[in-house]
């Protein structure tokens, strides 16, 4: 199967994406799909038909029916952790039954729902009072999954943002907490603590500080104090109330958590109606996600198209560019939800990948990428499979025209990276500029574009908590649709464990109550120049 990909790179991999569009005048409507409102258009790569069939044998091979059945019924597919993968659930409105060991989770699933809806109106209408009154402002403490998801959501929703003022904590840099709770009344403050696991040194760190920052003005910190986590002793031992506790089970992976309790904060700012939006834009796509053919299926078409891109053709490295300024940290979390996930270099049997793992995920917002690094997706020499979305309209009513020069940037790059500038047409532009002879030949060469690089766009209606529920749950089946194939367990994350296990050692030397002993040479002299200059 993969010989049939590689062997379909060296000869479509090599021809022009435009000739494809020459041969076939529907050549859109053939390479491209939709879902509820969403268009995803992969007509800008050098995928054809026997591609496309190629890749989709591919998923046949790795059997992507079965195992995503697997997923959605609460099988423990994640092996190596002996865990359902079961974040659909959270967002399974229509509460269908859904077992794990044999017991159905949607009525815990769905009570913590309404728990978590009953504390958010409570902060929102002021009912639920710090010591100095109403709860002016909220302080999520959390890292990596306790954090990345709810505070793209929380930008990415900012129009629907009426509740208290949400921050957000993750660094263990003391700066972060510091700057943030600058300015912040600890009286008309609540934080909460989220952490799946409720271990994690970060997170305990900057929940301990934010406890001694409110315990100078609160008489009773813990009553300003939440937890979200799957541990509820850990929470009861840590001092908070059973009452502000939201729990989840450990079938819901840190990086895929933002649906239920981890999404506390987003529900108290954007309110529990938009939230149940959001989620039922997650339950749409999961809902095509399960039914559409593979060949009409956004999930399953991304993934292929990264695929094809990554292990068929060799680009290690994928640019995700939101035309949209709300969708700022997105590209943030999907590094965590596509690297976390799929940076493996064993399969689910322990035995080594056949293929590279899942690529090198980065981007930033469009127009700014735009005077930053497009230089180099431009005019590189490596190819940078971009991955660009934009929404039909935008908010700003009043500013329509500057939404349309959003949209007409964003298409303008995809159309630069296809089409290119050839030499010719250079020489022609360095002609009218007056020049000539020699001169005329080097600075021509430097405004060649290769074009022939590829892009997909993915084109919404507007940046509704639906639409964004729809986006973030088409990336992660994206993310398992890519594992499948693959064979890697997208679930767990054993690649973070070894630093973490360092730290600990390292932490007693850096105060000088343990010797260096036993560390490399570098980390010693290191440690040496750290404790020399303190
Ligand atoms: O270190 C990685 C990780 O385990 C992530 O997978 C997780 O999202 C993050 O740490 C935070 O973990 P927790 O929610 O348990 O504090």
């Amino acid at each position: 199967m993969w010989d049939k990909l590689k062997t379909l790179a060296e000869t479509q991999g090599a021809g022009q994406i435009l000739d494809l569009f020459a041969a076939d005048p529907s050549r859109f409507e053939g390479f491209s799909a939709r879902a509820d409102g969403l268009l995803f258009d992969y007509s800008k790569t050098s995928i054809d038909a026997e591609v496309l069939q190629a890749l989709l044998d591919l998923t046949e091979a790795a059997d992507l029916p079965a195992r995503r059945e697997a997923m959605f019924s609460g099988e423990k597919i994640n092996e190596t952790e002996g865990r359902a993968v079961l974040h659909t659930a959270l967002r399974n409105l229509d509460a269908d039954p859904v077992l794990v060991d044999g017991q159905d989770v949607m009525p815990e699933v769905l009570s913590t729902l309404s728990r978590m809806e009953a504390f958010a109106t409570s902060l929102r209408d002021g009912s639920f009072t710090g010591q100095g009154g109403a709860i002016t402002d909220v302080v999520n403490i959390g890292i990596g999954g306790s954090d990345l998801g709810p505070v793209m959501a929380t930008l990415a929703l900012a129009p629907y943002c009426d509740g208290p003022r949400v921050h957000y904590v993750s660094n263990v840099d003391g700066a972060h907490i510091h700057d943030t709770l600058q300015g912040l009344n600890p009286e008309t403050t609540l934080v909460i603590v989220a952490s799946k696991t409720f271990t994690t040194i970060e997170t305990m760190t900057n929940a301990a500080t934010a406890r001694d920052w409110m315990a100078e003005k609160v008489i009773d910190p813990s009553a300003q104090f939440a937890a979200l986590s799957t541990s509820a002793s850990l929470t009861g031992e840590w001092g908070i109330p059973a009452e502000r506790v939201f729990g989840f089970e450990d079938w819901v992976g840190g990086r895929y958590s933002m649906w239920g309790p981890i999404g506390l904060p987003v529900m108290i700012a954007v309110g529990p109606e938009n939230f149940r939006d959001f989620l039922s834009g997650a339950q749409a796509m999961d809902k095509h996600f399960r039914t559409a053919p593979a060949a009409e299926n956004l999930p399953v078409l991304l993934a292929l198209v990264g695929i094809w891109h990554n292990q068929g053709l060799g680009h290690g490295t994928r640019a995700v560019l939101p035309y949209e300024q709300r969708l700022l940290r997105l590209p943030a979390y999907l590094q965590q939800l596509e690297m976390e996930s799929n940076g493996k270099r064993v399969a689910m049997d322990g035995s080594d990948l056949t293929q590279p793992s899942g690529p090198v995920v980065w981007g930033e917002p469009g127009t700014n990428g735009q005077h930053a690094f497009y230089q180099l997706i431009h005019q590189g020499t490596r190819v940078v499979p971009c991955e660009f979305m934009m929404g039909i309209n935008g908010f700003e009513g009043d500013l329509k025209h500057q939404h349309d020069l959003l949209l007409a940037n964003c298409l303008a790059q995809s159309e630069a990276l296809m089409m290119g500038r050839s030499l010719e047409e250079a020489r022609g532009l360095m002609q009218k500029a007056g020049l000539e002879g020699a001169e005329l030949e080097r600075q021509a060469r430097h405004r060649v574009f290769p074009g022939n690089r590829p892009s997909t766009t993915l084109l919404y209606p507007k940046l509704t908590p639906f639409v964004f529920g729809q986006i973030v749950a088409l990336y992660e089946h994206r993310v398992f649709v890519e594992g499948v194939v693959l064979g890697i367990n997208s679930f767990d994350q054993w690649g973070v464990e070894l630093g973490k296990e360092l730290a600990r050692t390292l932490s007693p030397i850096l105060a000088g109550t343990e010797p260096a002993t036993g560390k490399d040479g570098s980390t010693r002299g290191l440690i040496a120049a750290i404790r020399g200059a303190q």
